[in-house]
């Protein structure tokens, strides 16, 4: 069956500045949170593999854009490295601002567009040791690093989002210890996710005070909760948990308001940020144009059954724990559960409950870790992946038919690329990097699957 997607529809791959830029020391960058920790504690790192050791797109990106080109992208994601455009906060590096107008223009040249991310977990260290999203200093500057961003390139890109996954920062940083600062309290977690909602809307308000003819919007890791069973508790259950991980960002972001029932529950358990009646004028007043779904896996959720520790400081898990659905497939090489079907649900919630607003796919992908074993005849023999794309790419048209307002589909990412304290771990791209030779590229057999897929933009099934 020939499943044809919209015209104009994008098709591509998203990645981000600090994962695949490499050059992390030289040209005039300064140094992010992730710099400053694989420096102090490298034992953290898998394979003590740092963000210097990258995809090398700094220096390769004529080569990369090329590649994208071979495979049919119409679209690529990535960001822009704050710490590399301001490193003093203030002033433009005029070599990062070279470097960004040659990978813009090559885009274009290419017929490849550019959709340009704003932050993706890489807090400048400078912007860290004034006390990163805690500090309403910080929130200015990133305002003031966003407006530089519109009037350097806003002439030629027309999409911007101004986060990727602003939750991660705050579960990873704050609560969970997987990104630097390593800080366990959720007072200060949700004094982080408040200061970037604000830091989001000042953005947007920057961006449409320009006039730049162009949308913004927020990347939102969209998690569908779904109870164990029917029971009232199951069900309030898994009601907090999309309140704390995806309405917390989601609804300010669209609707320019909070749920009553989060304040509710961040009143009550004595949380509340600090903030001032005009940051919630801003938050109302400055929502976004558009939205990036980045989708993995769902979550399942059933009534806290373990008792709490009366000594232990409050976490979001005493409310909730997660749930093995019976029926659940994982992916066997990387341990998350593979449902294609909730990439439909998060289609009919945007329909159903935020006004259907336009949006895309800005990740999808599979994780694989030891994914050398499937080389054969030279290449990624990745069929795990082209079924996993695939059956999301189904659930995504149906949903499309019935009227979502999908305007594209990026996969997690272009070429395998360095990600964090997992570095390369679990790879994910259409192309395999070799960690001996990190310049060299060789296309999966996914990636030749998605091209045709993304030539003739129909899936056939
Ligand atoms: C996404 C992030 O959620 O997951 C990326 O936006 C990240 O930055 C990707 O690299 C994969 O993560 P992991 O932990 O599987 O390597």
């Amino acid at each position: 069956m020939k499943k044809v997607f919209p015209k104009d529809f994008l098709w591509g791959a998203a990645a981000s500045a600090p994962q695949t830029e490499g050059a992390s020391t030289i040209d005039g960058k300064a140094p992010t949170i992730w710099d400053h920790w694989f420096e102090t504690e490298p034992e953290r790192f898998w394979g003590e593999i740092g963000p210097a050791e990258t995809s090398r797109f700094y220096e390769m990106y004529p080569e990369e854009i090329d590649n994208m080109k071979k495979i049919n992208m119409n679209s690529y994601r990535t960001s822009i490295s704050w710490a590399r455009l301001l490193p003093d906060g203030k002033t433009v590096n005029p070599k990062a601002k070279d470097f960004y107008n040659r990978v813009i223009d090559k885009q274009l040249a290419e017929g490849i567009e550019p959709l340009m991310n704003l932050f993706h977990f890489d807090m400048p260290m400078l912007m860290q040791e004034k006390g990163g999203w805690e500090s309403r200093e910080v929130v200015e500057a990133y305002q003031f690093y966003a407006e530089t961003c519109f009037e350097l390139f806003g002439d030629r890109v027309k999409k911007w989002f101004t986060f990727n996954e602003p939750i991660v920062v705050v579960e990873c940083g704050y609560l969970y210890q997987f990104h630097y600062p390593c800080v366990v309290d959720m007072k200060r977690a949700v004094q982080v996710a408040f200061n970037t909602a604000l830091a989001s809307a000042k953005a947007i308000k920057s961006y449409h005070e320009a006039k730049l003819d162009g949308q913004i919007g927020i990347i939102l890791n969209l998690t569908p909760s779904y109870p164990r069973s029917e029971d009232k508790e199951d069900v309030a259950a898994a009601n907090l948990v999309d309140l704390l991980f995806n309405r917390s960002f989601l609804d300010p972001a669209v609707k320019g308001t909070y749920p009553q029932e989060l304040i509710d529950f961040i009143q009550a358990k004595d949380l509340m940020p600090t903030y001032g009646e005009s940051d919630l004028t801003c938050i109302a007043e400055n929502t976004i144009d558009i939205l990036g779904v980045n989708y993995y896996q769902p979550r399942r959720i059933q009534k806290r059954e373990t008792p709490v520790d009366p000594n232990e400081a409050i976490m979001p898990e005493h409310f909730y724990e997660n749930y093995e659905w019976p029926e659940r497939v994982m992916n066997p090489h990387r341990g998350w559960e593979i449902y294609p079907k909730g990439i439909y649900d998060i289609a009919v919630n945007i329909k159903e409950n935020y006004g259907n607003i336009p949006w895309y796919i800005s990740e999808n992908g599979m994780g694989v870790e030891g994914e050398e074993k499937f080389l054969k005849d030279g290449m990624i023999q990745d069929d795990y992946r082209i079924e996993f794309v695939g059956d999301h790419l189904s659930y995504l048209h149906q949903a499309i038919e019935e009227g979502a307002n999908c305007f594209g589909y990026h996969m997690w990412t272009f070429a395998d690329c360095w990600s964090w304290l997992n570095t390369y771990k679990n790879r994910y791209g259409y192309y395999q990097v070799d960690l001996a030779d990190k310049a060299a590229r060789h296309v999966k057999k996914s990636g030749l699957w998605m091209s045709q897929v993304m030539k003739e933009n129909t899936l056939e099934t």
